[in-house]
């Protein structure tokens, strides 16, 4: 302890915790279920040089004037959306984020999603656990074959690559829509670039991992939605903002196409009597693409280190401002 005070937001892994002590006087928000609430956030942050915010926090000019004294923000997540980073940047003040460490494990949880979607997986669970499975049937259940269907991945970038390194195991054809190509990826994992219009019509699995900004906003809206096939998935592992929802909801409702996975929503935590949860072809998860107990781990650990070198005037090891 040096008597500098950090806010931390969130219950965090122990060892990051302990690493953050080590060098500061620390005020941890104890709660894993709710978030701090604003004027405590405020409150603590006033006298503080960093903090360290999960993506319920919102950086904005408010926080921002509220705390004079911040050297340091450090998210524990690779998306800022909570973060006005332009706002931090003309203060000077340095937003450190956790890429890299989550890539493998969000694109586990997508293709999870992907096949749970296709597949019926959570549906088929329900149906069995609530009594309701009466006998085998030859149409019972059926849905979408993922072996050798075509994917196309909306953002190709650390994520949406090795989402195409898993759909090559299934002998996918990939195709795929970033704001710059990656001729890398064509070769090595024989992607096909394409238009997102391109991409929607041709692909029987469309994933969604764009940041959120606000070129992305709705980016599936209901014109995207209409080009895509009947039997189409969409799976979004990204931000909510990405997908417009209510489009989204009359599109799964009228057979537009096929299903969704969906890790992220506009608000969330979603609304229990949100009109998505009502229907069978949407599954659902409260935003876990990064939910491994490892992963959360070194995440916590990466961004206790981008706190600690942005408190000791350091750069981070990881920064989003420009
Ligand atoms: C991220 O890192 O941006 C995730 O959405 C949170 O795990």
């Amino acid at each position: 302890m040096n008597g500098e005070k950090v806010v931390v937001s969130r219950q965090i892994p122990p060892q990051a915790l302990s690493v953050i002590k080590q060098q500061a006087d620390v005020f941890l928000w104890e709660s894993e279920e709710v978030p701090i609430p604003r004027d405590v956030l405020l409150r603590e942050c006033r006298e503080a040089v960093g903090i360290f915010a999960t993506l319920t926090e919102r950086i904005d000019e408010e926080f921002l004037s509220n705390a004079p004294n911040l050297k340091v923000i450090s998210n524990m997540a690779v998306g800022v959306d909570n973060i006005d980073v332009a706002a931090t940047t003309r203060r000077g003040i340095p937003v450190g984020h956790t890429p890299g460490v989550l890539t493998e494990t969000t694109a586990d949880l997508t293709f999870a999603l992907l096949l749970a979607s296709a597949r019926r997986v959570v549906e088929g669970a329900d149906l069995v656990r609530q009594g309701n499975w009466k006998t085998w049937s030859p149409m019972m259940m059926t849905g979408q074959d993922i072996f050798g269907a075509t994917i196309g991945i909306i953002g190709m970038g650390r994520i949406g690559e090795a989402v195409a390194k898993r759909a090559t195991g299934f002998s996918m054809r990939i195709l795929y829509h970033n704001r710059t190509r990656r001729p890398e990826v064509e070769q090595s994992l024989g992607a096909t670039y394409c238009s997102l219009e391109e991409l929607l019509k041709q692909s029987d699995f469309v994933v969604v991992l764009t940041p959120s900004t606000a070129e992305t906003h709705h980016l599936i809206g209901k014109k995207e939605l209409h080009l895509m096939k009947s039997t189409a998935v969409l799976i979004n592992t990204s931000r909510g903002s990405n997908v417009d929802e209510k489009a989204l909801y009359g599109a799964l409702q009228d057979g537009v196409i096929w299903g969704a996975g969906l890790d992220v929503f506009e608000q969330e935590p979603i609304g229990a009597d949100h009109p998505l949860l009502s229907l069978e072809n949407v599954v659902p998860l409260p935003h876990i693409g990064s939910a491994s107990i490892a992963t959360r781990t070194n995440m916590a650990l990466l961004a206790a280190k981008n706190l600690i070198a942005g408190i000791q005037g350091e750069k981070l090891l990881h920064t989003v401002n420009p």
